[in-house]
């Protein structure tokens, strides 16, 4: 791109937000196109994470710039940064305890540092749960990758796992089957529910831009002690139970979860939990929530929940505008949980509750907040990105 193209292209984007910001709910009530236009410009939009990388014309050569833009408590997820580069040829998954070499199952099974990149545009059905090994990153900018009709991804008792540039959907319940989860090990796999994503005692993992729908359990789940998370600048529509933080209100090593949600689109269909939380510590920050059926942000047990920068749109039923809801038991519901400089819309209202502690919230708190007038722009590229080779993505 010229410098002069690149001026014009920087001047209308400021003329564009400037007029846009009075029209900026309905616009995002509509469907993704135009938001996307408004996200042309695709560095220097104010995205921390996106501006790392995404100036970048030649992002297909040094990939591994990636593991450097991490935020949030999930900041230290390298993945496979410091290992090769393995090509997935093959969407087959035939066997699940002997994987064919140029699978997905093959690489993500290895024990050394991988960051996985595809061949070719590819949908790949899983006949079982994908089970990582650590230091491993899932790239999929340049092509479309589908991991749908089959089971989901499961990052259990391993770290440093980054997941970008997937559409993950129509996730089936899969199990009872043996499936390899390192080149020494496999195991007898009992019934999975059909998650997206799932964490089991999983630390530094970074889940960002994909785009995430309609799996029959959760679309990421994190629990039995996960931590260190960053679930950033994802899509997520048409679907119930969102994102589930914490394994059960009795199941106390949860309370070293802290995870950060921020720079999503809650969009069309999805229900409720955005996320759901137990115990532990989680920063929701600069997300958009534009669609919710029964409530945005819950929990029980007794989680710390840091709401800062936000955008709420209630839905129109006058019995759902509450962004919050709070599921308690023997008496508990003096949790911390604020909204700071949320912005709420069409009624939308956050109950919040607890003395405000400044010691729970400092370990709620993972990175700064923008103004929630901004979260247009930040989360206007969310999801899987269209990145073309010699062009910023
Ligand atoms: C969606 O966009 C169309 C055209 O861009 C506009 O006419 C319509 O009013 C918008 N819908 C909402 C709900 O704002
Ligand atoms: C890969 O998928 C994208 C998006 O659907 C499409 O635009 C592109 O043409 C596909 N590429 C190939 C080589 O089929
Ligand atoms: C979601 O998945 C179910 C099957 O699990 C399917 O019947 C339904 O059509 C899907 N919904 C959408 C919106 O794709
Ligand atoms: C806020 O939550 C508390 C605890 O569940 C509840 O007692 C109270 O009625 C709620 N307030 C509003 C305005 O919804």
């Amino acid at each position: 791109m010229s410098i002069i193209l690149h001026f014009i292209t920087l001047c209308s984007f400021i003329i564009l937000a400037n007029a846009a910001s009075s029209i900026a709910v309905s616009r995002s009530i509509n469907d993704t196109t135009e938001r996307r236009n408004l996200g042309f410009l695709s560095c220097g939009t104010g995205n921390p994470i996106d501006d790392c990388w995404r100036c970048e014309d030649n992002w297909q050569r040094n990939r591994k710039r990636l593991a450097d833009c991490a935020i949030g408590f999930g900041y230290n997820a390298i993945g496979g940064r410091d290992g090769k580069y393995y090509i997935v040829t093959s969407p087959a998954d035939d066997d699940a305890v002997t994987p064919q070499s140029g699978t997905l199952r093959h690489a993500v099974i290895q024990d050394e540092p991988l960051w996985i990149v595809f061949k070719t545009n590819m949908t790949i059905t899983l006949k079982q749960e994908l089970i990582m090994n650590s230091f491993k990153t899932i790239d999929a900018r340049g092509v479309d990758v589908h991991i749908a009709y089959g089971a989901g991804i499961t990052i259990q008792y391993v770290t440093n796992i980054i997941i970008h540039g997937l559409h993950i959907h129509d996730c089936v319940p899969t199990g009872n089957a043996l499936v390899r989860s390192s080149p020494y090990h496999f195991g007898w796999r009992t019934m999975a529910d059909g998650d997206g994503i799932s964490l089991f005692g999983a630390s530094h993992v970074w889940i960002d831009h994909n785009s995430l729908a309609n799996c029959s359990d959760g679309l990421i789940d994190a629990v039995i002690g996960s931590t260190a998370i960053t679930i950033s600048n994802n899509y997520f529509t048409n679907h119930n139970e969102v994102i589930l933080l914490g394994h059960s209100d009795t199941y106390v090593r949860d309370k070293v979860m802290q995870v950060t949600v921020a720079y999503n689109h809650f969009g069309e269909g999805l229900v409720q939990r955005m996320p759901r939380c137990r115990h532990g510590y989680f920063h929701v920050v600069n997300n958009d929530y534009m669609h919710w059926e029964m409530y945005a942000i819950g929990g029980s047990a007794n989680p710390t929940i840091n709401s800062q920068g936000n955008r709420f749109v209630a839905p129109d039923n006058p019995n759902a505008k509450e962004v919050t809801k709070r599921v308690i038991s023997e008496g508990m519901s003096d949790w911390n949980w604020r909204s700071d400089g949320d912005l709420m819309l069409n009624g939308a209202y956050f109950n919040q509750s607890g003395a405000g502690e400044a010691a729970s919230y400092a370990k709620a708190s993972s990175l700064s907040a923008q103004p929630s007038s901004v979260v247009d722009s930040l989360t206007s590229g969310a999801g899987v990105l269209t990145c073309r080779r010699g062009r910023q993505c």
